[in-house]
């Protein structure tokens, strides 16, 4: 039987309950597909920040490049940890040092009634797209500092990232993904109206997706495709941005298909272990009241088990949730009744009864 260790860091808030709920629906489906997770927890969090002074040491961000074939991340962030130090060395630190340069997060719409749009004009909406952000640079790599900080001269300085190895990577990868999954149109977005810098990204745009004569190539400035998601979210199929506006608009992309409480995502760099984490937080005031809703990690332990190469059991756990989501066994932000062990419950059984 193939078996995969994988590293867990379950974290904060709600990361711990939506993890268990991961866990419990991947080792049911992986008893029917034949496979085991050899899961090791790592207890890096804001209570082990607080306990020890320590965010996560080196020594196990070299096990976790060398020693496992995926991390499975809950959330990171605590309102004890204002200055979020344990999540930046975590989370950010994790996708730089391991060069984790694409952050897939994709925003489907797996039921009509989940989607807060009224009608477009052919009916129901069907929203099926994915964003690929880059998640190496951008105004995420640190560069910057402040001045006469707690002066009326206060000045802060945050310098934004973009090179064209990096660029080119992330476009590449996202023309490579739409030719691998039949989509025909790759949508760039930046600020280069505003920012001269972004107009790196148009350059290695038309450079990159010449190589691609069957994918169509598109540019939008960020503030008219953040516009245009919520007018016509249909027409798009592939986005590719920079660091910081993929963040912004993979939370405005999750609420066009039910919240973020059933967005997922991965952080990847071919041919290495992924990190995978759902798209949303550690919402503090849910955490520990069995109301978070597990969609998002179930659905991003599928994204897992598909890097995996476990592809009937990662549909498996999609069908769960999509039949789930159909049978309105969710938790409240879904408008259902259940809680988080609830919902999972109804996702274990169905998996192990098919
Ligand atoms: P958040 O994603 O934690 O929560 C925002 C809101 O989204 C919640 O109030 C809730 O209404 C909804 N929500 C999120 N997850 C849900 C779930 N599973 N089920 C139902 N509803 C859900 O964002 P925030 O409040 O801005 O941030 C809280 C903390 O989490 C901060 O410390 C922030 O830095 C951190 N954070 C961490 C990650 C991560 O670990 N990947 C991502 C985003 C935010
Ligand atoms: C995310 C989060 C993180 C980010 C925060 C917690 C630093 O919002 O994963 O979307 O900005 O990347
Ligand atoms: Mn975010």
């Amino acid at each position: 039987m193939k078996r995969h260790p994988v590293a867990v860091i379950a974290g904060d808030g709600i990361g711990p309950e939506v993890v268990a709920a991961a866990l419990a629906a991947t080792s049911a489906a992986s008893r029917r597909f034949g496979f085991e997770l050899d899961v090791e927890r790592l207890p890096y969090s804001a209570d082990h920040y607080l306990a020890t002074g320590e965010t996560i040491p080196d020594a196990a961000v070299d096990h976790l490049r060398n020693d496992v074939d995926a991390i499975f991340v809950g959330a990171l962030g605590d309102p004890r940890v204002p200055g979020n130090e344990h999540a930046k060395d975590i989370l950010l630190g994790l996708r730089f040092r391991l060069d984790l340069y694409v952050n897939l997060r994709p925003v489907t719409l797996l039921h009509p009634a989940l989607c807060p749009l009224r009608d477009g004009p052919s009916g129901p909406r069907t929203i099926d797209f994915a964003i690929f952000r880059e998640n190496t640079e951008g105004i995420y790599v640190g560069a910057g500092g402040g001045l006469r900080i707690d002066t009326p001269d206060e000045i802060q300085l945050a310098e934004e990232v973009h090179t064209r190895r990096g660029v080119e990577r992330i476009i590449r990868y996202a023309f490579e993904w739409a030719k691998a999954h039949g989509r025909t149109r790759v949508t760039m977005s930046d600020k280069s109206n505003a920012v001269p810098a972004h107009r790196l990204w148009g350059r290695v745009l038309a450079e990159v997706g010449s190589e691609y004569p069957g994918i169509e190539r598109e540019h939008r400035y960020v503030d008219a495709l953040a516009m245009e998601l919520v007018r016509e979210p249909e027409r798009f199929q592939v986005i590719v941005t920079q660091n910081l506006f993929g963040d912004i608009l993979s939370d405005l992309g999750a609420q066009l298909v039910g919240g973020l409480g059933i967005s997922p995502s991965a952080n990847l760099h071919p041919g290495r272990a992924g990190l995978f984490e759902p798209v949303h937080g550690s919402a503090p005031p849910m955490a520990g009241r069995n109301v978070a809703n597990p969609f998002a990690a179930i659905l991003t332990a599928a994204m897992m088990v598909r890097e995996l190469r476990h592809l009937e059991a990662a549909a498996a756990l999609e069908d769960a949730v999509r039949a789930a989501v159909a049978a309105g066994a969710t938790t409240p932000d879904l408008g259902g009744r259940l809680g988080t062990r609830e919902v999972t419950q109804w996702i274990v059984e169905r998996l192990s009864s098919r």
